[in-house]
């Protein structure tokens, strides 16, 4: 856990959570899911239902890959990138398999189609021009932007790439119970 890049699985965070004192079951909301409520809080991290997103050794090199994941229309929009460099909380052999999701973190604006392949960011925004750098878990870059873009948790399962949950709050919504 010393890798900078690293991005936590829902293992090692619930591990370092200590969640047997904090688990609680949202039974109703989150079905079968357990969930460590302070940590998950403190650290922005929101683990949903395990979704099948595509293969590794599919990814074309700088072409984004979309996909649905944590939340209903127009709020689960995201896409999968493979950005070439180590970047952080990526997966695969090269550790360079990272997603994130497509609404501006400013207005709420779509990203589609604003990945820039030469430096690994995603801007700018065609609103108000906020880049975010997917090598660095989507930190804002310039641009009128003040949240990192929402990085979705991946885990790489054989080739097999797997959505396990979202670090930050999609633009719009206002709570956890609203990425279900
Ligand atoms: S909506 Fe993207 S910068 Fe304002």
């Amino acid at each position: 856990m010393n890798n900078p890049y690293h991005c936590p699985t829902r293992r090692e965070f619930l591990k370092a959570s200590g969640v047997a004192l904090t688990t609680i079951t949202l039974g109703g909301l989150f079905p079968g899911r357990v969930l460590a409520a302070d940590t998950e809080k403190r650290v922005g991290v929101r683990f949903f239902d395990t979704v099948e997103i595509g293969s590794i050794q599919d990814l074309v090199l700088g072409e984004p890959l979309s996909f649905s994941y944590g939340g209903k229309a127009p709020f689960n929009s995201c896409f999968l990138i493979k950005t070439g460099r180590r970047s952080g909380g990526g997966i695969g052999p090269d550790q360079d398999v990272v997603a994130f999701s497509n609404l501006c973190t400013h207005m709420g604006m779509n990203l589609t189609g604003q990945y820039n392949a030469d430096h690994a960011v995603v801007g700018p925004c065609p609103m108000h021009l906020t880049t975010f750098d997917l090598t660095r878990h989507g930190m804002v870059v310039s641009g009128h932007g003040t949240e990192s873009l929402p990085q979705v948790v991946l885990e790489a399962q054989g080739d097999l790439i797997v959505a396990t949950g979202i670090i930050g709050l999609i633009h719009g919504l206002s709570d956890a119970k609203e990425m279900i």
